[in-house]
């Protein structure tokens, strides 16, 4: 009867009921006589969010008849929500990208994903773009596959899994205009030969794809049409695009192509939009650089030469490091002497001590450093990994 209750009691983040979410179960409930106790457990660290369910629980089980009624609430980390509003990570930056800096498996798309979910979750629209193939990030955030459309995960937060290919027709069909010209160009043996194989191409149809989504927030701005923002259909317009960079070839490669391509292609629609992407490229105001690493000796060694090559061939330094993947520090060497498990952990963490101090040597900006999580790939890992993100000072 209590638990039924407290069906009336919503989470004011996720609009859904206490009850619906687990966060509350039978045996959370103890009843003695007249007196009743409850506890929450809530996906939210705000206590005064967490309070206000208090209060409206028990609101609903002291209407019940209950005398002395009790609600206690708690913190656990255990599915999607919305993550306080709090300062943003990487302020004044409106796109974000994130480059993997190791040749995979560091968790640049999880950190890409985390990193997302801490922007929507300071307020700001973010979409993660995906651009790889083996789509992943919509596991990561627990939603359907999204097809290569803009999905909606929840408030401000989307997701898209971008095809190059798919994007680089679309502006074939903006520029051309003409449909059956637009046909032949997209079905003939040159054009499939070009968008496949021409060094720069993709990458330019990716980051235009990403610069016309923040564009589209300038346009926004303009009272008649921000109140379109919210519209159901047509692509929102974003604050911030945080690009989970291809996984093939060096990250950075997407950051220098609107150079070279402005270098070689020269005027035209294609030059002048190679020529544009640079200087958003280049400027630190509009887009920022997070290199993704491990505390490995290879993927350090990628790192810091991204962070090297940033500087000497973009003039650029990176928004942030982010060492993903640490184990915590290990026992005392006495403790685990004889245990195997103990000494692993104890050797992994060393390595790791040795590649941060690597780092610390090379990169005096800001760094986050995230812990290797017992979560699998999902929603979990992402929160948490978000909520560090967001509170990481290193960040501010
Ligand atoms: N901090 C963490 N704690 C626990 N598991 C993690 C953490 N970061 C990443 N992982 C796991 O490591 C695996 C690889 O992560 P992810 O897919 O993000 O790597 P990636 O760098 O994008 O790889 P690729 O280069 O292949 O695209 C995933 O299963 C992910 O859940
Ligand atoms: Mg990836």
């Amino acid at each position: 009867m209590v638990l039924d209750a407290l069906r009336a009691v919503t989470d004011p983040d996720l609009g859904v009921d206490v009850v619906t979410l687990k966060f509350v179960k039978d045996k959370d409930i103890t009843i003695d006589g007249d007196r009743v106790a409850v506890a929450i457990e809530m996906a939210t660290p705000s206590p005064s969010k967490r309070e206000l369910v208090a209060s409206r629980a028990r609101e609903v089980v002291s209407a019940l008849g209950a005398k002395d009624v009790s609600v206690s609430t708690s913190f656990v980390v255990k599915s999607v929500s919305a993550p306080e509003h709090g300062k943003p990570p990487l302020p004044g930056v409106k796109n974000v990208i994130a480059v993997g800096a190791g040749k995979g498996g560091v968790g640049k798309t999880t950190v890409a994903v985390a990193l997302g979910a801490a922007l929507a979750g300071a307020g700001r629209r973010t979409l993660v773009l995906e651009v790889d193939p083996r789509e992943n990030a919509h596991r990561m955030l627990g939603i359907a596959p999204s097809g290569g459309e803009i999905a909606p995960v929840r408030p401000r937060l989307f997701l898209q899994n971008l095809r190059p290919r798919a994007v680089l027709d679309q502006l074939v069909r903006e520029q051309v205009r003409i449909g059956p010209v637009v046909n032949r160009i997209l079905s003939s043996e040159v054009y499939r030969h070009f968008a496949e194989g021409a060094p720069g191409f993709k990458e330019l149809a990716i980051l235009g794809h990403a610069a016309r989504l923040v564009r589209g927030l300038e346009r926004a701005e303009s009272p008649r049409t921000r109140r379109n923002r919210d519209g159901g259909t047509g692509t929102p317009d974003v604050d911030v695009v945080v690009l989970d960079a291809p996984a093939t070839g060096h990250g950075l490669s997407l950051l220098l192509a609107p150079r070279l391509t402005a270098a070689t292609v020269g005027q035209g629609p294609f030059g002048r939009m190679a020529g544009e992407l640079a200087a958003m490229i280049d400027d630190p105001a509009r887009t920022g650089v997070v290199i993704a690493a491990a505390a490995e000796e290879i993927p350090m060694h990628e790192a810091l030469e991204s962070l090297s090559r940033l500087r000497d061939e973009l003039g650029r330094e990176a928004q942030a490091v982010v060492v993903n993947g640490l184990f915590p520090p290990a026992p005392s060497a006495d403790a685990e002497a004889n245990d195997p498990a103990g000494r692993l952990w104890r050797d992994r963490r060393a390595v790791q001590e040795r590649e941060l101090a690597r780092l610390a040597a090379a990169w005096q900006g800001p760094r986050v450093d995230l812990p290797l999580l017992p979560l699998d790939s999902g929603p979990a890992l992402v929160e948490a990994l978000a909520a560090r993100l967001a509170g990481a000072e290193a960040a501010a």
